[in-house]
């Protein structure tokens, strides 16, 4: 198992990415805190992790932590860490997927979802780094995962707050990628495309006729479909395990081509 006796945090780990990575490393020995603002998806998720730990013999189920914070909240991730490290005393891999987009462009969305959906996913991501590296730096290494967008690079209209902090994950990927790659701790980013999640459908369905943008959005991919949340949760391994150990401050695209022209 290539996680074994790992500790990982998956924030959004209630839904779509999140919770197929948690399934996914669940299943390679990791001990999992999830951390999502919807409590009841949290829940089930975790009932869902317990029993798959069942299935493969282990008595107790996989070990789960579960957190139901806000990710932009100030002090929530130093608190849910704090409550991690006490239980199991380390953290070996932190995937920040927690996001969301509200769609509109600059002068068609709200100051208010701007500043939220900024402070979910650009905030999310830099305040769990915040509250995971000491601790990584204690242990002498560790992998940072973070969740942007192929929009980041590609560009897309009518998203701007959602592409303006997906950008922005990008950057500071990079910048703590070179601070803390002396301390063995290694930070890369995902760009998944479109993948079938709660989120992807109410994306569509902010469209008068949702079988229109999802047409649109399967044919923009060159391999003709969408992503699945395995597919996302494959590369997640990979980044989180040893053998990612020498990728640091890359971009690891899950996009079906999108990106390749
Ligand atoms: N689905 C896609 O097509 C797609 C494409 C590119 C990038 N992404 C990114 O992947 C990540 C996961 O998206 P998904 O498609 O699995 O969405 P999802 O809605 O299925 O899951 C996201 C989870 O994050 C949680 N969340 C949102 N804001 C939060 C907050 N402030 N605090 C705590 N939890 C919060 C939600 O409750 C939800 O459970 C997001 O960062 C998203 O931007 C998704």
């Amino acid at each position: 198992m290539k996680l074994a006796g790992r500790v990982a945090v998956i924030t959004g780990g209630g839904s779509g990415i999140g919770l197929a990575t948690a399934r996914r490393f669940a299943r390679e020995g990791a001990r999992l805190a999830l951390v999502d603002r919807d409590a009841a998806a949290l829940a089930e998720a975790a009932a869902t992790l317990q029993a798959m730990g069942q299935a493969m013999g282990q008595a107790t189920g996989a070990e789960v932590m579960t957190f139901a914070s806000d990710v932009g909240a100030p002090g929530a991730a130093e608190a849910d860490a704090a409550a991690v490290l006490a239980r199991w005393g380390r953290i070996d891999v932190l995937m920040t997927a927690a996001g969301f987009s509200c769609g509109g462009t600059v002068l068609t969305t709200a100051v208010e979802d701007w500043d939220a959906v900024l402070r979910a996913n650009l905030g999310g991501t830099w305040l769990w780094a915040r509250a995971v590296l000491p601790a990584m730096r204690r242990q002498g290494g560790g992998s940072i995962i973070t969740v942007a967008s192929q929009l980041a690079r590609a560009g897309g209209r009518g998203n701007s707050a959602y592409i303006a902090a997906k950008g922005a994950i990008l950057s500071l990927t990079r910048t703590m990628a070179l601070d803390f790659a002396a301390e063995g701790i290694r930070v890369n980013a995902i760009l998944p495309g479109a993948i079938e999640t709660p989120m992807l459908a109410r994306s569509f369905a902010r469209h008068p006729d949702p079988a229109v943008p999802r047409a649109a959005s399967i044919a923009r991919h060159p391999l003709g479909r969408l992503g699945r949340p395995e597919e996302v949760a494959e590369a997640a391994l990979f980044l989180a395990g040893e053998g990612s150990s020498f990728t640091t401050g890359s971009e690891i695209l899950v996009d079906g081509g999108w990106l390749a022209g």
